[in-house]
């Protein structure tokens, strides 16, 4: 636990994330260069704490506790000292080398950098430092001190002992841990993305999507249906890592549906906007 970690990006993936390393014990530095993203993360925790609190899950020791192993800034100068720095911010791969670059600026030659990628190639990233050796990815889930998975991907030029020190890494903050070729969608996304899909070219083919998602949930057992799990991950996003897949492999079976195209050029994003296969109350 005598590691430091940085986290670049204070959004819903990077606030998260740097709330599971906390709570494992490092001390952590949550970076964004928006200072509003900051004040929201740091409020989400002690919001979150406040609540467990109130429960009976949590005692006031152990939020100050934490709380005080976590540090906010906007400034690429406190990553000095870091010994692992985790980039969660948003999902461009010119953003994602031009951060590498200047956290690779910023940061001490032993250190290790991550990318939470949900599918932009870690090798390409890891090219616009200069030890793309001590480069790869780990594919945190929403919401991430919850979510117990996290997928490795390793990039063409990561080394054995980065590899063995990020394991080492997930595993002490309560992650489960699997191994990922440098592929688009991983693992996880692979499989439930194209799901989705179909799940999206059945309502358009006449099922209403209730029987869709009636369907899955009775008939395989799974805890929600792809279109509420659309809509709950947002149209855009969905359709946005299928595109990912189909541009990736450059093969048909991963076309999207283009009744998703539709819903998102209509603003129809699922829960965030109010509508997606169903309506919300916003
Ligand atoms: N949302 C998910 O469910 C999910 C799940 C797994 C992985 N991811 C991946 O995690 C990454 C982040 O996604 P998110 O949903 O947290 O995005 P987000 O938009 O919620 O947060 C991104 C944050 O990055 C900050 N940022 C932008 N430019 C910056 C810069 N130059 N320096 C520092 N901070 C900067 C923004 O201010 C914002 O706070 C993406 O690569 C995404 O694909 C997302």
């Amino acid at each position: 636990m005598n590691k430091k970690i940085a986290v670049v990006g204070a959004g819903l993936m990077g606030g998260g994330i740097a709330q599971a390393c906390a709570q494992a014990g490092y001390q952590v530095i949550n970076i964004d260069v928006y200072e509003p993203a900051l004040v929201k993360a740091k409020a989400n925790i002690e919001k979150l704490f406040n609540k467990k609190i109130d429960k009976g899950t949590m005692d006031e020791q152990t939020k100050v506790e934490i709380m005080s192993r976590l540090d906010y800034s906007s400034s690429f100068e406190s990553l000095l000292d870091v010994d692992i720095v985790i980039e969660a911010v948003p999902e461009k791969i010119e953003l994602k080398k031009e951060i590498f670059s200047q956290i690779d600026k910023n940061t001490k030659d032993d250190v290790i950098l991550v990318s939470n990628t949900s599918g932009l190639s870690i090798s390409e990233i890891a090219s616009a430092t200069s030890k793309p050796d001590r480069v790869m990815g780990v594919h945190f889930f929403y919401p991430a001190p919850v979510m117990k998975l996290v997928e490795l991907i390793k990039g063409i030029a990561t080394s054995e002992e980065t590899y063995e020190v990020i394991k080492e890494f997930s595993l002490s903050i309560g992650k489960q841990v699997v191994d990922c070729p440098e592929l688009p969608g991983f693992i996880v996304n692979r499989i439930l993305v194209p799901m989705m899909n179909e799940a999206a070219f059945l309502v358009m083919e006449g099922c209403s999507p209730q029987d869709v998602d009636t369907a899955m949930k009775l008939g395989a057992n799974h805890p929600m249906g792809p279109l509420e799990l659309c809509d709950f991950v947002g149209i855009d996003v969905m359709l946005a890592t299928m595109n990912g897949l189909y541009s990736g492999f450059k093969d048909s079976k991963y076309r999207p549906c283009p009744m998703l195209e539709n819903m998102v050029k209509a603003g129809h994003l699922g829960r965030k906007s109010g509508e997606g296969f169903y309506k919300y109350n916003r």
